[in-house]
Order: C-alpha cells, then sequence, then structure tokens
C-alpha cells in the first residue's frame, strides 16, 4: 500500500487484510526500486490530498507499471497511474464528493457481478477524461468520464471512488476482486499462519536467551506475551505490577486465568501500598499521572533486575524484553523496516541504561482487530481479549481528587456495576469505552429509605470513537442508564447520584483527568 498521504491509508490496509492478504503500508517517497525490493505480491495506490497538478504533487514513477506487479490505483492512486501512463486528467473544477452514483459500462475483472448502478464513496476535484493505451473503461459517473479502467493483459486497475470505505456498497467485492483475480494472491493471511510465522520468528531471534515481558493486563502485552509463550516457553517470565488502581476482577484474570490459559511464568508484584503511600495527599491530575508512572517505573526497573539477577544464579542471560508495538504505532513513527519505535507506555518505559534489552516485538505488523483475533486463537481469555482501552494509569486518574483505598473500593465497585450491565445489554462492542468516575470531593443531597442521605456522585462517561483521537458520546438506551444508575445507588452506599456526560471530545478528553 502507497500512502499517499491518504487519510485512508491504513483502512485500505486493513480492509486487504480482512481480504486474508496481508498488507504493508510505505510512503510514496520511495523511489520504484525500493517499492520492488520489498517484493510485492500486489501495489495498491491510495488516495491523496493533492491534485496532480499542485506543485510538488507527489506522482508515480511509470517504472512501477513496467515491473509485472499488479496494481490497483485508488482516487489521486488512480489519477497518478492515468497521468503516468498516458491518460488524461482534467482540472474541470467539478468536485464529487460523498455519495456518487456510478454507471458500470463494461464490468471487466474489478467490478465482476456487482450492479449496473452502484453507490461509491468518492472525494476528489480533477477527473480522468481518458483512460490510457490500452486500459478498458468499466464505469462513469456524472463527474468521472472515467470512474473505473482496467488493463488486464498488464494487471493494471484503478477506481476513482474510495472502495475501503463502507459506505462504496461493493467496495469490498472490488478489492477482493482486485486481489484475487487481478493479482492472483491467495487469501492465506489468518490468525493460525500469523502465529506459525511469528513463532518461528521468535524462535530465530531469541535462540535459547531468556525473556522478560511487562504485562498490564491489556490486550496487548497479553497477546505478546501467549505468542512468545508459545514459541519460547520457558525461557519466559512475565512481571505483573499490581498497583492497586486496577479494576475488580482485573488481578484474578491475570494471575489465574491468563495463566491457566497461556502457562506463562508469572512475577505479581503487590505494591498497592506503595502507590497509595506515593499518592496520599495529591490531588492535582497531572501530579498523580507523574507518581503513578515514575513509581511503575521503579517497581518494574526492580522486578526486571530480580528476574534478571535470578536468571544469572542459573548461569544464563536475559537479553530480551517483549514489547506490544502495534502496525499502527509503527506507522505513525515513520513506519516501515526497522524503524525503533519504543512506546511511552508506562509501563516498559524508561528502563535504566544497565538494563540492556533487545526488544522482542511480535504484533509489529498487526492492528488491533488482528491482535484480538491472534489471542482468540492463542485461548487468551475472553474479558483479557476484548478489553476495551483501559489507561495505564487506572482508577487513579478516574478519582477525582485524593485516592485513597476507600475511594478506590467505592469506584471500583461501581464500575463493576456499570460494566456487568453493559455487558447484558450486549453494548461493549458498540462503546469504544465507559469510563466511571468519582466525584471524590463532590457530594449532594438525597434521600434514601426515610433517611437523608449526602454522598458522592458517580459520573459515566460512555464513548463512542474509531481512535480515541475523536469521540462523541453514546446515546445509550435509557432502560441501560437506569438499570445502572438504580443498581449503583442501591448497592453502592457512599454513592447517592449518578450523572452522565455528554460532551464530545473534543472539547472535553475521555478520561476527566
Ligand atoms: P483522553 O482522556 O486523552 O484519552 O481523551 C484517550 C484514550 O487514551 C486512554 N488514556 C491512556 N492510556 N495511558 C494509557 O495507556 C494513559 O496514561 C492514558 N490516559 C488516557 C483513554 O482511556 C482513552 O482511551
Amino acid at each position: 500500500m502507497v500512502d499517499f498521504g491518504a487519510q485512508y491509508a491504513q483502512l485500505i490496509a486493513r480492509r486487504v487484510r480482512e481480504a486474508n492478504v496481508y498488507s504493508e503500508i510505505v510512503p510514496h517517497t520511495w523511489t520504484p526500486e525500493q517499492m520492488l525490493a520489498r517484493d510485492p505480491a500486489a501495489i495498491i495506490l491510495s488516495g491523496g490530498p493533492s491534485s496532480v497538478y499542485a506543485t510538488g504533487a507527489p506522482f508515480v514513477d511509470a517504472a512501477l507499471f513496467d515491473a509485472g506487479v499488479p496494481v490497483l490505483g485508488i482516487c489521486y492512486g488512480f489519477q497518478a497511474m492515468a497521468q503516468a501512463l498516458g491518460g488524461k486528467v482534467a482540472q474541470t473544477g467539478v468536485r464529487e464528493y460523498g455519495g456518487t452514483e456510478v454507471e458500470v459500462c463494461s464490468a471487466g475483472a474489478l467490478l465482476a457481478g456487482t450492479p449496473a448502478t452502484q453507490t461509491t464513496w468518492m472525494s476528489h476535484g480533477d477527473s480522468v477524461h481518458a483512460a490510457p493505451e490500452g486500459f478498458e473503461v468499466l464505469a462513469t459517473s456524472s463527474g468521472s468520464p472515467v470512474a473505473a479502467f482496467e488493463d488486464r493483459e498488464r494487471r493494471l486497475f484503478g477506481v476513482q471512488w474510495h472502495p475501503e470505505v463502507k459506505h462504496s456498497a461493493h467496495g469490498q467485492t472490488v478489492l477482493e476482486h482486485f486481489l484475487y483475480d487481478g493479482a492472483g494472491l491467495a487469501a492465506d493471511w489468518t490468525p493460525d499462519n500469523v502465529i506459525a510465522d511469528q513463532v518461528a520468528a521468535i524462535r530465530a531471534q531469541v535462540g535459547d536467551a531468556r525473556v522478560v515481558c511487562g504485562l498490564s493486563g491489556g490486550v496487548d502485552s497479553s497477546v505478546a506475551a501467549a505468542l512468545v509463550q508459545r514459541a519460547v516457553g520457558d525461557q519466559l517470565t512475565c512481571v505483573f505490577v499490581d498497583h492497586g488502581l486496577l479494576r475488580e476482577g482485573e488481578v484474578e484474570q491475570v494471575e489465574r486465568d491468563f495463566v491457566a490459559a497461556t502457562g506463562v511464568n508469572l512475577v505479581v508484584r503487590d505494591e498497592r501500598k506503595r502507590f497509595l503511600n506515593a499518592l496520599e495527599g495529591h490531588s492535582d491530575p497531572e501530579t498523580k499521572r507523574k507518581i503513578i508512572g515514575r513509581e511503575f517505573i521503579r517497581v518494574f526497573e526492580d522486578a526486571a533486575r530480580d528476574v534478571v539477577a535470578d536468571a544469572g544464579e542459573h548461569g544464563e542471560q536475559v537479553k530480551f524484553l517483549v514489547q506490544g508495538t502495534l502496525y499502527p504505532d509503527v506507522v505513525e513513527s515513520g513506519g516501515g523496516e526497522g524503524a525503533a519505535n519504543i512506546k511511552s507506555h508506562h509501563n516498559v518505559g524508561g528502563l535504566p541504561d544497565d538494563l540492556k534489552f533487545e526488544l522482542v516485538e511480535p504484533l509489529r505488523t498487526l492492528f488491533k482487530d488482528e491482535v484480538r483475533a491472534v489471542g482468540r486463537e492463542l485461548g487468551v481469555p475472553e474479558p483479557i481479549v476484548a478489553r476495551q482501552p483501559f489507561p495505564g494509569p487506572g482508577l487513579g486518574i478516574r478519582i477525582i481528587g485524593e485516592v485513597t483505598a476507600e475511594r478506590l473500593e467505592i469506584l471500583r465497585r461501581a464500575d463493576a456495576i456499570a460494566r456487568e450491565e453493559l455487558t447484558r445489554a450486549g453494548l461493549d462492542a458498540e462503546i469504544w469505552q465507559c469510563p466511571v468516575v468519582l466525584l471524590a470531593d463532590v457530594r449532594s443531597v438525597g434521600v434514601q429509605g426515610d433517611g437523608r442521605t449526602y454522598g458522592h456522585p458517580i459520573v459515566l462517561r460512555p464513548v463512542s470513537s474509531e481512535d480515541a483521537m475523536t469521540a462523541d458520546w453514546t446515546r445509550m438506551p435509557y432502560d441501560v442508564l437506569s438499570a445502572i444508575s438504580t443498581r449503583i445507588t442501591n448497592e453502592v452506599s457512599e454513592v447517592n447520584r449518578v450523572v452522565l456526560d455528554v460532551t464530545s471530545k473534543p472539547p472535553g478528553t475521555i478520561e476527566w483527568e
């Protein structure tokens, strides 16, 4: 996938993988030689913000089309391809944006079996007015005389619209036609093949050295650990720091269920007192975050040192550290091969110099949904695999005010109720996450039974999001909200009011601190 700066670049790569074909994103600044050196079985040119007429607009070197590798151009990629091969791209000033009807004039390989008129998602200013020589025009729209074309012999294809976007009615079919029929690829990028490949790669990298992994209880570190365990078994030691800021049941999930399912060697550090002591007297959000991050690094350092010392007694060396780095992190950090990318996530960040580890990153080629599929295949327990995002500082930043053992207990119970009801209502997949926040320094008057109460409010913050960069508050069914509110106020005596946060991001962040 050659990225021309498309907001859709990662989406295209994901859709290709949904067709069970492995894909990688490379920048358009690569030369054809660099791209071909990766030995691609097929190339997709993405859309991009430019006009081919803009000064400095990225262009496609025609040499790319002479290599015998099948190519699909999408939107800008389609126009750049048309131009490079001698077609005509016109600046008509007619923009097509959003849902756009196209008429199929000849289905070819690309549009085979799709309707004669179909809705596609367009976003472009220029349009292709004449296909290059040897190409057959497959479709037209009112603003694009040539809206799709192909040269089956040379295995070159293009569409003006965005097949990766769900609003393009037959988009996935078009992509699959290109991959399977146009490029002759097999649908063999499946979780079990990913596991087999990664197991082999980890074994080759690690040999018989020892490996350490910081487990957070989240999806990424758990699946990474399970993969490494599958590859090198007892050479791996996982360290889990119980900082006391986790939600109900999470420690047990890791200590018991995860170990039972994967057989990893687990060292649990009970550091609840240490974190509470460190947090005592602090209610400023940034100070709390810094304290939690700092303590985390220290504890993990100690734990890693212990593992190293322990291994040393047996004459072995701990040389490797497992990281749950995902593909979007790799792409966003400049991507591609060899780009060092260490998440500043505080469960592993900032290790001291005298602990020199090489990184093992078995998830570097995977998107989040693929990590989940791999985790399921490895038998990682469903509550861990399906976990919604949860901040590293945990409940510590969902208690507005000072963090104390009592307040943590109140929030843990309220949070467990909200999660139970959301799961019961089948909303887990629909909601990105639902922070439950305790306004610990606020009290309000209520009445319960015959008595006056003076309790704390709990805030529900259900949000819908694609990537947590922006979010909207989720319009949850009233009966689910009502069930959560009733149960929390009945079952958590310190809480007498439940309120709903109806702020999008921006302006509000997802978390309150
Ligand atoms: P905000 O509050 O910035 O959150 O809108 C965006 C997403 O990031 C999560 N979050 C964190 N995740 N360490 C993490 O691993 C953190 O310190 C942290 N703070 C926020 C948050 O839950 C949401 O998904």
